[in-house]
């Protein structure tokens, strides 16, 4: 009889070790490493096929690069435009997809929807795990979508959903959610890392070998992060996360990795009545200047992908009566706040030791470009003078530590696009200073810290 081999695996991170240990070395979790097993030899030879890639076979032909035949990948679309642009063009056949995002984020809604309209053109499955078939008919019946072509299934079992889907061959599926899914040769229980691994395992060998695309939905933990998001990494083709707070209209799709196409594309949607609805222009949305201004705000314009978006800028400041005062950003890396906070100080002149700072980016969008620094910084010195800027002014330039600003891409983008949306003034690294003028548009250059603080007084 074949020995049965094990392994020890993090549950929370999903690092691997020989032996077991009280303490995980590579998230400090304590108690969360327990053993595995790792199923017959004969199914590790499979799964060491996976890591190499491919499905040639074992004995596969070394050639030269130039002589392998380079094909345009057949995409087809998945109907949503927005979703297209995350994936790089399109769904690619045998690709296997993991869209993650916090419970409540929309993951089943917008694959409910985008299933149902592509089922009207090819053969799609939905294999739901989490909601039952009846709650899902409901749901696509609210939101008037043709049902009539839409396979559904509602099934964890990892080898029954691997035979409907070998007897239905959809070109596209979804399982709903891979969390959910066990598979009956590993004892542990569902939702473990060990589950989930050997599952997603399963599920992207079914896909490369049948051509199916696909899609796995995936629950992001308190953290950001997928569970065991270590073990489906290197699994998968494409990771997609659907971010957005719960009280935010706005949905933003935002691809990590991509082995078809580029990360740095968002896609943009809106949460309404009738489900998700895409954003065509989203440049503006995030922008309400209606109300009377007020001290702290800052409007910059993000480049994202090949489009910009204007977005607001929030900042407190205020007395601390704590010993450690706060440094809270929402949507902005922390450590990044407290970076620039020094900054300031060190080469700005400006003191906020002994103050809370919150930071804010308006409508729930996470802003990761360092081009947010001078709009931060100048919305933080607004709020400790508690003095308004001027509101037809944007303000972008990533800061560095010795107090320059350094230009940031797509700088003649981003004001073309300002001054579309009426803005008169911008404060830009001198980097970025269009050598055309822009109609309407005064542009005002700054190198250093102290320069661009001077320009918004
Ligand atoms: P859902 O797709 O179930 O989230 P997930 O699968 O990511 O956990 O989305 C649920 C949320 O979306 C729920 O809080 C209500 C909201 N929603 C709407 O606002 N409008 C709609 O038409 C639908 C279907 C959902
Ligand atoms: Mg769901």
């Amino acid at each position: 009889m074949a020995k049965v081999k094990t392994a020890f695996v993090c549950n929370d991170c999903g690092a691997d070790y020989r032996k077991w240990q009280g303490q995980c070395s590579e998230c400090r979790a304590w108690n969360t490493i327990t053993e595995i097993r790792l199923g017959p030899a004969k199914s590790a030879g499979v799964a060491r096929s996976t890591h190499a890639g491919g499905y040639a076979g074992t004995t596969a032909a070394v050639r030269l690069l130039k002589d392998i035949d380079v094909v345009e990948l057949p995409r087809f679309s998945s109907g949503l435009q927005e979703l297209d642009r995350v994936l790089g063009g399109g769904f690619v056949p045998g690709s296997a997809i993991l869209i993650g995002g916090h419970p409540g984020a929309g993951k089943s809604t917008l694959l409910l929807q985008t299933l149902c309209t592509l089922a009207t053109q090819h053969s799609a499955l939905y294999v739901t795990g989490e909601e039952s078939p009846q709650q899902i008919a409901m749901r696509a019946d609210r939101l008037s979508l043709p049902t009539d072509t839409l396979k559904i299934m509602a099934e964890t079992d990892v080898d029954a959903i691997l035979a409907a889907a070998d007897q239905h061959k959809p070109k596209v599926m979804v399982i709903d959610s891979i969390q959910v899914v066990h598979s009956e040769a590993i004892a542990s229980a569902p939702g473990s890392v060990s589950q989930v691994r050997e599952c997603a395992a399963q599920l992207t060998r079914f896909a490369k070998q049948s051509g199916v695309v696909m899609i796995l939905v995936g629950h992001v933990t308190k953290e950001g992060s997928l569970a065991g998001p270590k073990v489906l990494e290197h699994m998968i083709d494409c990771s997609i996360l659907l971010e957005g707070e719960q009280d935010s209209r706005y949905r933003i799709l935002r691809g990590s990795k991509n082995r078809f196409g580029a990360v740095n594309e968002l896609g943009i949607f809106a949460m309404t009545d009738q489900g998700l609805r895409e954003v065509k222009n989203p440049s503006a949305i995030f922008l309400d200047r209606a109300e009377r201004p007020a001290p702290g705000t800052t409007v910059m314009v993000v480049w994202e992908g090949t489009r910009p978006l204007l977005v607001e800028i929030q900042a407190l400041v205020d007395d601390s009566s704590l010993g450690n005062p706060r440094r809270v950003a929402v949507g902005f890396e922390q450590n990044r706040l407290a970076m620039l906070l020094a900054v300031l100080h060190r080469h700005g002149g400006i003191q906020v030791g002994d103050q809370d700072v919150f930071a804010n980016v308006v409508g729930g969008v996470r802003v990761l470009e360092t081009s947010a620094d001078l709009a931060l910084l100048t919305a933080i010195v607004s709020s400790l003078r508690n003095r308004v800027l001027s509101r037809d002014m944007v303000v972008f330039g990533e800061v560095g530590l010795s107090g320059e600003i350094r230009p940031v891409p797509s700088g003649q983008e981003r004001l073309s696009e300002a001054a579309k949306h009426g803005f008169r003034r911008a404060i830009v690294p001198r980097g970025n200073a269009p050598k055309q003028p822009i109609k309407g548009l005064e542009i005002i250059p700054v190198s250093r810290l102290d320069e661009a603080l001077q320009a918004v007084q």
